[in-house]
């Protein structure tokens, strides 16, 4: 299993990044895709073109409600690991779950620590995780138990959104030790990045993975409600996703 997570600050692209991932996933390799939808406003299912059944928030939120209401003969384990199965949207070229609402203030933990142990095995039975996460990085390791192989932090490209990626990637230094490569992505960029932001990305110590450009094509998709699955080559967006995609030799 190879895990991808993309982050970064709000409206910088991560949505739009990790469906375009997960086509080229489609595209270019014949394995198996999970796309998990880790942003509490769920909406990597519209990019993706599948409709939402369900989210893990709902579920841990209706076990809480009916604790006493499991189903005759089941655990609450088998019950968990039965909603979350039911909850997955199932599609030709992926799978996908959300995780929806993040638990609100008081601890539900014996239901958070079923739910990360069944999103770890059930991620294991794919070659691919592709996970849109939330602008904040602390719930990422609070859900997950996964370790990840690429952590794309993806920023405007300009030298305050940089300062902002390096934060979020230091944030995540402190919390947690599980990502093994680290990269900066730059998104929307027109014509060449700065020399202020090439300087900003240095100070931040980033690694730029990709300039991606802007891409009027990208805009009209997502005016038209279009999924990426209409992309192509032709996309100069996803010409960068695919350069970048290949120099990671996944
Ligand atoms: N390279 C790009 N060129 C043009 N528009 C883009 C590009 N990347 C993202 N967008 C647009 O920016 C907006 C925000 O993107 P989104 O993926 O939803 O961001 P996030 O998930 O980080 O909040 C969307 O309207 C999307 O179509
Ligand atoms: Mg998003």
């Amino acid at each position: 299993m190879k895990t991808i997570a993309v982050s970064g600050k709000g409206g910088t692209g991560k949505t739009t990044l990790a469906a375009l991932i997960i086509h080229w996933i489609k595209e270019n390799r014949t394995q198996s895709i999970l796309a998990v939808d880790a942003d509490s406003n769920v909406n990597l299912n519209d990019l993706l073109g599948v409709p939402i059944k369900d989210t893990v928030g709902a579920i841990r939120e209706e076990m809480r409600k009916s604790v006493n209401n499991i189903p005759g003969g089941m655990t609450k384990q088998q019950f968990l690991e039965y909603k979350i199965q039911s909850s997955l949207v199932e599609s030709p070229d992926f799978d996908l779950i959300a995780m929806g609402r993040p638990e609100g203030p008081g601890c539900y933990c014996y239901a958070n620590n079923l739910l990360r142990e069944i999103l770890q095995a059930l991620g294991e039975n794919y070659e691919f995780v592709v996970i849109d996460n939330e602008a904040g990085m602390e719930h990422l390791s609070r859900r997950t138990t996964q370790t990840i192989d690429y952590l794309l932090i993806v920023s405007d490209p300009s030298p305050r959104g940089v300062h902002a990626a390096g934060r979020i990637s230091n944030i995540l230094e402190e919390l947690d030790t599980r990502v093994k490569k680290k990269y900066l992505i730059l998104n929307r960029v027109q014509n060449q990045p700065s020399e202020a932001v090439s300087c900003a990305i240095e100070e931040a110590g980033l690694t730029l993975l990709e300039a991606i450009p802007e891409d009027p094509a990208l805009l009209t998709m997502d005016r038209n409600g279009n999924p990426v699955s209409s992309a192509s080559e032709e996309f100069p967006a996803y010409r960068a996703v695919s350069h970048f995609m290949d120099k990671l030799k996944l």
